[in-house]
């Protein structure tokens, strides 16, 4: 059992990702250089599970045994020995990530696990300059954000492990109450990404071209397609629905919908007028400055209603 884990790196993804097993009675070795960024730490995990207690999705007396699970490293070594699997989120740079997996590799013994999480970078690349014997345990787990609620995550078997390490990770994933998607292929974006970006695509399409306003988008997001995709997959609701249906309607529409291989324009265009969504107060809708940390938390509360929601589907 992997019980004993390293996450390297402690930002938006890596603290969350110590806060999700730390919840479930694994120690958590958290190394995370920026001084800055190791005094927010313990205050955005607290927020974070108060959050859930709120919500009743945790208990409170659950949290000081927790926070006791997680310790805090200012240097790599020290964090890193006697774990059984270390996770990175350190920036998406495939050369810092390289550098970190030849340390890694330098002062762990040869049966450590190792993990990245990755959103775009390709495996192989990663692991080149690693012994044989470390690339047999090198995985990609790739998480979504915010790493505590979400419970997607996605872990590589392209290969280059056994089934038998590709088991023991995905079922620590598993006991911490994650939903884990195998993936075959090293491919960019792995597949809920893929997925993700392909309604993207249209969506930021159909806002362009004036098909309809922001928010009766968004509203036939949520109560038509997304609102079976919670429940029910894609490939569910094809079968559902009919093969041949969707090949119709496949043929039909497919042809007069976008397929640029590059960014939306007005994406491009927006953030060059500084208008990022709700961090810069305008995206795609106006945001009240005063309200942004209530509207944030909004957001994270109805996550955690569909967490509660979910957790009777298969
Ligand atoms: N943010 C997301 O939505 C998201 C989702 C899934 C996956 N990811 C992936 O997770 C990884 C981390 O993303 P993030 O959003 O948490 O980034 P972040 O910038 O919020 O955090 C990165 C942290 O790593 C630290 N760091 C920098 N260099 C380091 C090094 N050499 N060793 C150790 N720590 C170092 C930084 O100080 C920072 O705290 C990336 O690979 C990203 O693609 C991000």
């Amino acid at each position: 059992m992997l019980r004993h884990i390293g996450v390297i790196g402690g930002g938006t993804m890596g603290h969350g990702i110590a806060a999700a097993f730390a919840l479930h009675d694994v120690s958590v070795h958290l190394y995370e250089p920026s001084a800055k960024q190791r005094d927010d730490i313990v205050p955005s995990i607290r927020a974070a599970y108060d959050l859930l207690i709120e919500e009743q999705f945790i208990n409170a007396a659950a949290v000081p045994a927790a926070l006791d699970r997680i310790t805090i490293f200012d240097e790599l070594a020290p964090a890193v020995n006697n774990r059984h699997f270390i996770v990175e989120a350190i920036p998406e740079r495939m050369e810092l990530k390289q550098a970190l997996f030849a340390e890694l590799d330098r002062l762990c013994p040869a049966t450590t696990i190792f993990a990245t999480n990755t959103s775009s970078l390709p495996l192989a690349p990663m692991i080149a300059g690693l012994p044989a014997e470390r690339r047999g345990r090198f995985l990609v787990t790739h998480w979504y954000n915010p790493p505590l609620i979400m419970p997607l995550v996605e872990i590589s078997a392209f290969g280059n492990t056994t089934v038998e390490i590709y088991d023991a990770v995905a079922k620590l994933h598993q006991t911490i109450g994650k939903r884990t998607a195998k993936i075959l292929k090293d491919i960019p974006g792995l597949v809920a990404n893929r997925i993700q970006q392909a309604v993207a695509r249209e969506v930021f399409s159909l806002i362009a071209q004036g098909a309809a306003d922001a928010a009766d988008i968004d509203t036939a997001l949520k109560f038509g397609p997304a609102f079976r995709y919670a429940t029910t997959g894609q490939l569910e609701v094809a079968d559902f629905g009919g093969l041949d249906i969707w090949l119709t309607v496949g043929d039909n529409l497919l042809a007069a919908m976008d397929a640029s291989r590059e960014a939306s324009p007005l994406l491009r265009q927006k953030v060059a007028e500084g208008k990022l969504g709700i961090k810069t107060g305008e995206g795609f809708y106006v945001y009240d400055r005063e309200n942004i940390p209530a509207t944030r938390r909004a957001f994270l509360k109805r996550l955690v209603k569909q967490l509660k929601a979910s957790s009777d589907y298969s």
